[in-house]
């Protein structure tokens, strides 16, 4: 699959760093503060985080004033070098080139957030197969990892490849991949994107010895509404217009999190 090579993302036209996928939210700081932020604020601010996947850092941006130490692992060198450019300012951010399918660079039981948003759905399962147990390797004991990824194979083939989504991917075969590596399925939410299929997953799962209880299945065909809604109502309250983007090299978002006074 192209869309998951190092190559296709360095050819890409990154001037937006990203900012174009917000549009539908009314940007990325809407979108953080009203999609992504709902669902991670149990867990944050964090101790150290791991970002997979960061591109030119449009979830980093809002993930570092949350933590002390976020390391960020992508296959692409360019984004590699983006974000190393563009979080200079930001001592406890660090951002390293991986092979698109090992996480050896991070260490083993020290991340309470693996985080990974709008990349991993073109991951086939072999990438998903080998990401899985390393994540829950590198969770602390009661650390947790949200993941966006493919729910495609769950369509037999029958809706093509929207959005480039890894065809041989379902929250299923994620949830037996996390099970079958002493992991546990906090939250599995299928979410429609872009349409109204449900081709996508975000999956929030931890170690065995994570004390949350019973795992959830959702089943949110309404995903793409309470993105609108946030456009239309929430994001006038944001200050990052789409593709307003500021180019300064002290690039962190402002918040109360812990990891503020680090900078
Ligand atoms: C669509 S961009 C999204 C970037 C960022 N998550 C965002 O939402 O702005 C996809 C990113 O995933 C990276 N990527 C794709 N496959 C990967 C893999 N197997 N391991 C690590 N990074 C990968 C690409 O290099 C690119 O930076």
């Amino acid at each position: 699959m192209t869309w998951n090579t190092a190559s296709f993302w360095s050819t890409y036209d990154w001037k937006a760093r990203g900012e174009e996928w917000s549009e539908s939210w009314g940007g990325s700081e809407a979108q953080w503060f009203g999609s992504l932020f709902p669902r991670l604020h149990r867990f944050l601010p964090a101790n150290r985080i791991l970002e997979i996947a960061p591109g030119f850092g449009r979830w980093t941006h809002y993930l570092l004033p949350t933590c002390r130490e976020l390391l960020g692992i992508d296959v692409s060198s360019d984004c590699v070098a983006a974000c190393r450019e563009r979080f200079r300012a930001a001592r406890h951010a660090s951002f390293s080139q991986n092979d698109g399918l090992s996480l050896t660079d991070a260490k083993d039981g020290s991340f309470d957030l693996v985080f990974s948003f709008d990349s991993l759905v073109h991951a086939d399962i072999d990438v998903m197969a080998s990401y899985v147990p390393q994540i829950l390797q590198k969770l602390t004991d009661q650390g947790v990892a949200f993941v966006h990824h493919s729910n495609l194979l769950q369509f037999n083939g029958s809706i093509g490849t929207p959005h480039g989504r890894a065809p041989s991917v379902s929250a299923r075969k994620i949830a037996d991949l996390v099970k079958r590596n002493r992991g546990k399925i906090l939250v599995q939410e299928m979410i429609n994107w872009g349409g109204e299929d449900m081709h996508d997953c975000l999956t929030l799962f931890a170690r065995d010895s994570h004390k949350a209880g019973q795992g959830r299945l959702i089943k949110n065909n309404r995903f793409m509404d309470e993105a609108f809604i946030i456009r239309d109502f929430q994001s006038v309250y944001s200050g990052s217009g789409l593709l307003d983007v500021v180019a300064d090299g002290n690039d962190v978002a402002v918040s109360s999190g812990k990891g503020e006074s680090d900078k």
